[in-house]
């Protein structure tokens, strides 16, 4: 058994300062509401975006159309699942399976697939398709997107680098926080098709990013750079976040759902004890209304807030919380928190009576220092609502 993962600083979490309002018994009723008006609204934007995609992020509340290039494609695509499976409703599946030949295509043509976010891509379409429909054509689309994943594996670092080509001196050996959400994509593989080379490089990537990306406090760098040749660990830097050494919210969120979603299939509990630090740090961060800033340097004041970083945080409590023993006291508490974001979302940053086109959640950051996306509508915040909703209102089957 390997040594311990968790950092040697953690914080306990501080219960006294969240919301009081996150105290308050769930009401499902209410959850089921907020599902009918989300799956209204991605009916409405399924039909103005056609076979198109919404971009990553909106202009003024509204997503302009795209074709299939982004690393962010995968999560209209959940979202039309999840419609589907929410509201029984073939539209939407209909529509989610024409885009299967899109991701088809655009894996075996490579077009725009040099980076990591193949995971994003290709669990919430092909891997969901598959597991919803039994569809081979997205079994093995997805099976050639692992592929793809697997060839910006470094063996001697033991991580995936996260963008660019790989003799890329400006990106080469950089891993991030991010990842660990592509890497569901490679367990995946492996157990279809009994190749454990994919559950190698993930198992040894995920180790790495405890190590090296999470800090003795228990907050996380966004990114963080190896030596390819020696696999000798190099220095944290941040990208979307406002300094190398704050801790960018999103980035943590990505690893208080990462965790635990890799624990599911290589059952490392140490992912699971290291996800509760990490959502300690962030849950002590949190301003009045429970409602993240973009980085967790900023717990007051006029900074924008990141509802997207909440929904994801959201999200990776529950798979957290859902992962604990019955008998662990903080279980509750995730799950609370968990209900009272998702809670806070529907009632102050849900979109209602938005034209067609609008994102589902406002006020999400993209990336800040480049000033893109900042106090819009992200895609990724909008799945991620709509999966929360899923898992606290259903027993739901993951596509992860
Ligand atoms: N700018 C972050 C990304 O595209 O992944
Ligand atoms: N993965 C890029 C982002 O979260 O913006």
């Amino acid at each position: 058994m390997p040594e311990l993962l968790h950092p040697s600083r953690p914080e306990p979490l501080r219960v006294d300062q969240l919301p009081t309002s996150w105290l308050a018994q769930s009401d499902t009723r209410r959850f089921e509401r907020a599902i009918e008006a989300a799956v209204a609204a991605v009916d409405r934007n399924l039909a103005h975006f056609g076979d198109r995609f919404p971009m990553p992020s909106s202009k003024f509340g509204v997503y302009a159309a795209m074709d299939n290039t982004e690393w962010t494609n995968g999560f209209w695509t959940g979202q039309l699942w999840l419609a589907y499976e929410l509201s029984g409703e073939a539209r939407f599946r209909v529509a989610a399976e024409r885009h299967i030949q899109s991701f088809d295509q655009r894996q075996r043509e490579r077009i725009a697939t040099n980076h990591h976010d193949l995971g994003f891509l290709y669990s919430l379409s092909c891997v969901a398709g598959f597991k919803l429909t039994g569809s081979e054509v997205a079994r093995d689309a997805a099976l050639g997107a692992a592929r793809l994943l697997l060839e910006r594996f470094h063996p001697r670092a033991g991580i995936i680098q996260a963008w660019g080509d790989l003799n890329d001196p400006a990106q080469q050996g950089r891993m991030i926080i991010d990842c660990n959400l592509n890497l569901p994509l490679l367990y995946w593989a492996s157990e279809t098709t009994g190749d454990l080379s994919f559950r190698q490089a993930a198992d040894r990537h995920i180790e790495q990013a405890a190590r090296h990306i999470v800090r003795p406090d228990g907050s996380t760098f966004h990114t963080f750079f190896f030596d390819v040749a020696t696999g000798q660990p190099k220095e944290g830097k941040t990208h979307q976040g406002f300094a190398d050494d704050s801790c960018w919210a999103r980035g943590q969120a990505w690893g208080i759902a990462g965790f635990p979603l890799v624990a599911r299939y290589n059952d490392d509990v140490r992912l699971l004890e290291l996800s509760q630090v990490l959502a300690n740090y962030y849950l002590n961060r949190l301003p009045a209304d429970g409602i993240c800033h973009w980085d967790l340097i900023f717990t007051e004041g006029a900074e924008e807030r990141d509802s997207s970083a909440a929904a994801v945080a959201a999200c990776g409590l529950l798979v957290l919380a859902s992962r604990l023993p019955l008998t662990d006291p903080l279980r509750d508490r995730y799950e609370r928190a968990a209900v009272g974001t998702v809670s806070t979302l529907h009632d102050y940053y849900f979109a209602h009576q938005a034209p067609a086109g609008a994102g589902l959640l406002r006020h999400a950051v993209y990336h800040k220092p480049q000033r893109m996306g900042v106090d819009e509508s992200c895609l990724w915040g909008d799945y991620f609502y709509l999966e929360s909703l899923a898992r606290l209102t259903r027993i739901w089957k993951s596509y992860w």
